[in-house]
């Protein structure tokens, strides 16, 4: 399952990730793109909502969040989920990268955080910024039927196809 890759690869960055968001126990988070961070959060005893589009995902994270006190998730689009009560900290590992409006989306955000939240999140940067995940690609693209479409990177599961082509 790519969950299982994706996770190998990303809980390195996420346990950084983490770590430079210093949520303390009892603050109100929320996990954009939800899954093993929104647990990493809970286990420091932040109260983490885990929102995300993909309702596999949340079966996922719901059932490794088991016995996990604190966490729960919903299916919700972040760009205008409602906020009952303002967070102070707005989390997103590769979450927020997909945003088909991204100052409308950030703007929303913006106005459910707290006067002294923040926003923690991580995302890719440009493929030519990195070649470890680019070249082995570009290597194998003259050999490769084109596609019936140029692949848009903002498109989830872009990043899984890329993994299986490496
Ligand atoms: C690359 S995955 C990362 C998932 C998880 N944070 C992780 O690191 O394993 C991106 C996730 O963001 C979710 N997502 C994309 N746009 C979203 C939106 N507008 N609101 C909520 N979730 C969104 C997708 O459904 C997907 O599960």
């Amino acid at each position: 399952m790519n969950q299982i890759k994706l996770d190998c690869m990303l809980n390195p960055l996420a346990a950084e990730v983490v770590r430079i968001a210093a949520a303390i126990p009892g603050e109100r988070v929320m996990d954009i793109g939800c899954g093993d961070t929104s647990i990493a959060l809970a286990r420091i005893a932040a109260v983490v909502k885990g929102i995300d589009l993909s309702r596999p995902m949340l079966r996922l994270a719901s059932q490794r969040a088991k016995s996990i006190q604190g966490v729960t998730f919903t299916q919700a689009d972040a760009a205008v989920v409602p906020f009952a009560q303002s967070v102070q900290l707005l989390f997103s590992r590769f979450g927020v990268m997909f945003f088909e409006g991204p100052i409308k989306a950030f703007s929303h955000l913006h106005s459910g955080l707290s006067e002294e939240g923040r926003l923690v999140f991580i995302c890719w940067q440009k493929p030519s910024a990195n070649p470890w995940m680019s070249l082995a690609g570009r290597a194998l693209q003259p050999f490769l039927p084109a596609p019936v479409s140029p692949p848009d990177p903002r498109v989830p599961g872009h990043l899984p196809s890329l993994i299986q082509l490496m």
